[in-house]
């Protein structure tokens, strides 16, 4: 199968990418304009399981908002699974337009070329932003009302992938993700990634409020297994539909900051500011239905998996990890 993965050099991509390699069966070509991946993250993917040069693989660097990148990126192509975006809800308030364009503009570009060139599988990474505050958990009948840009922008990708499935009988597949953490992480500015990076610059970490606020913590090394299960259904239910993807379990931020304060060494501490305006203060997902539909079964439990998280930041140099700055937001 030859699959094209947009936003293939962030993190989410990466580790897709790993477990794409490491099945060996598949041909890849990756579309991503670098804003905030990193072409080293691939390198040391390629690396990893044997391969030599980029070169082995399809890298176009090109930005989805080009209607004709994206037209010759998707030539020759049986599926396409859509990670590229402006990620994250605070830059998402800082500039609505161009996370309109990116979110909303790149993701039409790319469901149209799809059905232009017959791409059969069209696999679509939405979050749980485009619900908004609801009370958890998160499912697919609740009624989307988003409270941020990246929210809307992903709900009208959401749409469109709807659209083309009914108008154009693409087989679309869209995936809600909770929040994920993992490997490949330095530019991400979400909490797993960022208790790590501030643990060791700052000896603190940093809670909004008094540590009560859930959220359902992902390995993306389960949404990678999720997104390879699906490139290799062959089940006509799962198009047109949405679905969550997330553990199902509720993890309180200082049950996670105690977690990483044991990895990071005692003399870190945690630290309690005000709450943040517009937080939801509890969020997990139902994955019911990804269960049933998908076969989906998250394995990662959140000891072992920011237990591995933590080992590959420790890989990176102490510099490296001090000095990173979050590029991409968290969802
Ligand atoms: N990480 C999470 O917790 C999470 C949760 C819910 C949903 N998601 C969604 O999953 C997807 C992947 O997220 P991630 O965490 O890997 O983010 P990321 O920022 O690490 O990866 C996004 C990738 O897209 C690329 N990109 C951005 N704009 C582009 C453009 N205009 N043209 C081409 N490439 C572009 C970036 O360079 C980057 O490599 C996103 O769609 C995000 O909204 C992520």
């Amino acid at each position: 199968m030859k699959i094209l993965i947009t936003g293939g050099c962030g993190f989410i991509g990466t580790n897709l990418i790993d477990l794409l390699l490491r099945s060996g069966e598949h041909e890849l070509v990756i579309l991503d304009n670098l804003s905030t991946g990193n072409i080293r993250y691939v390198l040391d993917v390629l690396k990893s399981n044997g391969w030599c040069r980029l070169s082995d693989l399809n890298f176009i660097k090109g930005d989805i908002r080009n209607s004709s990148t994206v037209k010759e990126a998707c030539k020759g192509v049986n599926a396409v699974v859509h990670l590229a975006a402006h990620a994250g809800v605070t830059p998402s308030v800082e500039d609505p337009f161009f996370d309109a364009n990116v979110n909303v503009m790149g993701t039409l570009n790319l469901l149209n070329a799809s059905r232009n060139v017959g791409v059969q599988k069209f696999i679509f990474a939405s979050s749980n932003a485009p619900l908004g505050n609801q009370s958890p958990p998160m499912n697919e009948s609740k009624a989307p009302g988003p409270l941020s840009p990246y929210g809307a922008s992903k709900l009208s990708g959401e749409g469109y992938c709807s659209a083309f499935f009914g108008s154009y009988g693409l087989q679309t597949v869209v995936l809600r993700f909770s929040n994920a953490y993992g490997p490949l992480s330095l530019h991400k500015n979400s909490v797993v990634s960022k208790f790590i990076k501030d643990g060791l610059s700052l000896g603190r970490l940093t809670i909004y409020g008094d540590g009560t606020q859930t959220r359902d913590f992902i390995h993306a090394e389960d949404l990678a297994r999720a997104i390879t299960g699906i490139l290799g259904s062959d089940s006509d239910e799962i198009y047109g539909e949405t679905f969550h993807l997330g553990t199902g379990t509720e993890t309180k931020i200082i049950d996670l900051a105690n977690i990483m304060r044991e990895l990071l060494g005692n003399g870190v501490e945690i630290v309690f500011e005000p709450e943040r305006a517009g937080e939801i203060k509890r969020n997990y997902s139902d994955i019911t239905k990804a269960r049933r539909m998908l076969g989906f079964n998250p394995e990662v439990e959140i000891k072992e998996g920011t237990t591995r998280v933590f080992d590959w930041f420790m890989k990176q140099s102490r510099e490296k990890v001090i000095n990173a700055v979050a590029v991409s937001g968290s969802e």
